[in-house]
C-alpha cells in the first residue's frame, strides 16, 4: 500500500469575523444576487433575537425571506424531513444556517437536497455528495462545533440510537459569518458543552495520526488528511483561546471578550479538526449521545480524559505541548509529567464548567457499555486517525474507566 505523500486544506469559501459583523449580511450576499432566502433556525434563538439580527439586515437589503424554525438541538430525521419539505416548497437562491451546531448541520443537509434531490440518506457516509451545492451561509450561535468551516452535517438516527453524519467537502459553506456577539445571548450549559466540544475538536486534531502513516491507500478517498501542519497551528492556537476563556464565558456570559476568544477558538478547532481529524472521543459519543441523550459537547468533554489517559504513551510530546497551552506550569519537569498536566488541566476546566464526570451520571448502566464499544469500534474512519489504535476491548476499557 502506498502511503500519502501529500496532505489537503480545505475551509469554507469565506470567512468573516468580527463582533457586529453580521449588520453586514445584505452586502456579503451581493455576489450571488439572489431573491429568496430560506433561514434554518430554532424558536429559542427567533425567542432571543438573535434571528432578528440576521433578519433585518437582509430585508433591508430587499430579499425576500422565509424562517424555518423547528431546528432542535442534535436533530432526528423527522426534523429534517420538515425543513427540506418548507425548502423544497420554497426553492430559495440561498440556505442561511442560523444556531449552534445543531442548526447549522440541518442547514447543510437542506441545501445538499434542494441541490442534489433524494433523502438525506441517500447521502450518509463519506463522499455521498455528488457536486457543488447551492450558495449556503452558516451563522454560529454557539462557540462551538465549527460546523460553519466544517464538511460534516450530523444527525440523530433515533430508531438505532446513534449518530449519523454526512461527509464531504462540498458540504462546506460558501460563506461563515462568525459574528462572537450573537453568542452573548448563549445559555451557560450551551456554552459549556459546545466550548468543550471545541477543546476536543483541537485536541484530537493535533493528537491524531500523521498524513504519512494514516492506514488508508494514497489514492482512496477519505475524509480527513491527517495531522497536518496547518491544522496543527490553528489547533494549538485554538487550544491556547480555550485555556484562556472557555470557563470565563460559562462564568460570565456577558464577557465580549471572553466569547470573541471563544468564537476564534471554535471555528479554528472546526478548520484543524475537519482537516486533520477527529477520532475516539468523537466515535464513544456518538453511541453515548444516541442513547442517553446527552448533548454531544458534554458526552464528548466527559470521554475526553479517559481517553487522553489511553493516548498518553504514544503522544507524550504533544500533550506536554497541550498543558503548556492551556497555561500549566511544566518548566523542570520530565516531558511525561508535563504530558500528564494536559489530562489534569482538562480534568479541571471539565469541573469547573461543569461538565458530567461519569457515564452514569448520564443514566447509562454497565450493560451498555459493550455495546458503545462495539458501535464506537464499527466506526473505523475515527479509530484509525486515533493516536493510538484502540481494540474493541480498550474501548471497553475506557468506558469501564469513564463509568
Ligand atoms: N458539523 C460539524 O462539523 C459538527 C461538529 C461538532 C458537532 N456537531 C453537531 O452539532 C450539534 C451540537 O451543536 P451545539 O453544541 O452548537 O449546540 P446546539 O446547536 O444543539 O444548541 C444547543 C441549544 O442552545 C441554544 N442556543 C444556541 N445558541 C444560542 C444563543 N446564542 N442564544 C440562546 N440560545 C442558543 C439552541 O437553541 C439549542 O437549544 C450536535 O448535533 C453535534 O453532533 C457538528
Ligand atoms: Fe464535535
Amino acid at each position: 500500500m502506498q502511503r500519502r505523500d501529500f496532505w489537503n486544506f480545505y475551509s469554507a469559501g469565506r470567512i468573516v469575523f468580527g463582533s457586529g459583523v453580521i449588520r453586514r449580511l445584505g452586502q456579503f450576499l451581493q455576489p450571488l444576487k439572489a431573491k429568496n432566502v430560506l433561514i434554518v433556525t430554532d424558536a429559542i434563538l427567533a425567542k432571543v433575537g438573535v434571528v432578528d439580527q440576521v433578519l433585518s439586515p437582509l430585508t433591508e437589503a430587499g430579499l425576500c425571506v422565509d424562517v424555518f424554525d423547528g431546528g432542535e438541538p442534535e436533530p432526528s430525521f423527522a426534523v429534517a424531513d420538515r425543513a427540506i419539505e418548507m425548502a423544497l416548497r420554497n426553492r430559495p437562491d440561498v440556505i442561511i444556517g442560523v444556531g449552534g451546531g445543531s442548526n447549522l448541520d440541518l442547514a447543510k443537509i437542506v441545501a445538499n437536497i434542494v441541490t442534489h434531490g433524494g433523502m438525506y440518506k441517500d447521502y450518509l457516509g463519506y463522499g455521498k455528495v455528488p457536486g457543488p451545492i447551492m450558495p449556503l451561509v452558516c451563522v454560529p450561535t454557539t462557540a462551538g462545533t465549527g460546523s460553519e468551516v466544517s464538511h460534516a452535517a450530523v444527525l440523530t438516527d433515533t430508531q438505532n440510537q446513534t449518530k449519523v453524519s454526512s461527509l464531504s467537502h462540498y458540504l462546506r459553506p460558501w460563506l461563515a459569518v462568525v459574528d462572537p456577539k450573537l453568542t452573548l445571548t448563549c445559555p451557560p450549559r450551551a456554552s459549556a458543552d459546545s466550548g468543550i466540544d471545541a477543546l476536543t475538536h483541537a485536541i484530537e486534531a493535533f493528537t491524531a495520526v500523521r498524513f504519512d502513516e494514516m492506514d488508508v491507500p494514497a489514492d482512496e478517498p477519505f475524509p480527513y488528511d491527517g495531522k497536518q501542519p496547518i491544522g496543527d497551528c490553528l489547533a494549538e492556537r485554538a487550544i491556547e483561546l480555550i485555556g484562556q476563556h472557555l470557563t470565563t464565558v460559562v462564568r460570565e456570559p456577558g464577557n465580549l471578550v471572553a466569547r470573541e476568544g471563544m468564537a476564534l477558538a471554535a471555528t479554528l478547532a472546526g478548520l484543524a479538526f475537519s482537516n486533520n481529524a477527529v477520532a475516539v472521543v468523537h466515535a464513544l459519543e456518538y453511541p453515548i449521545g444516541g442513547a442517553l441523550h446527552c448533548s454531544h459537547g458534554a458526552g464528548n468533554g466527559l470521554l475526553l480524559p479517559y481517553v487522553m489517559r489511553f493516548n498518553l504513551p504514544n503522544r507524550t510530546a504533544e500533550f506536554a505541548r497541550i498543558a503548556r497551552l492551556l497555561g500549566e506550569e511544566t518548566k523542570g519537569l520530565s516531558e511525561s509529567a508535563a504530558a500528564e498536566k494536559a489530562i489534569t488541566a482538562v480534568e479541571r476546566i471539565r469541573a469547573e464548567i461543569g461538565i458530567p464526570q461519569r457515564i452514569r451520571e448520564l443514566g447509562g448502566t454497565v450493560d451498555q457499555l459493550p455495546i458503545f464499544a462495539k458501535k464506537s469500534f464499527e466506526i473505523k474512519r475515527l479509530m484509525l486517525l486515533n493516536g493510538r489504535t484502540p481494540t474493541e476491548a480498550d474501548l471497553l476499557e475506557i468506558l469501564q474507566a469513564a463509568y
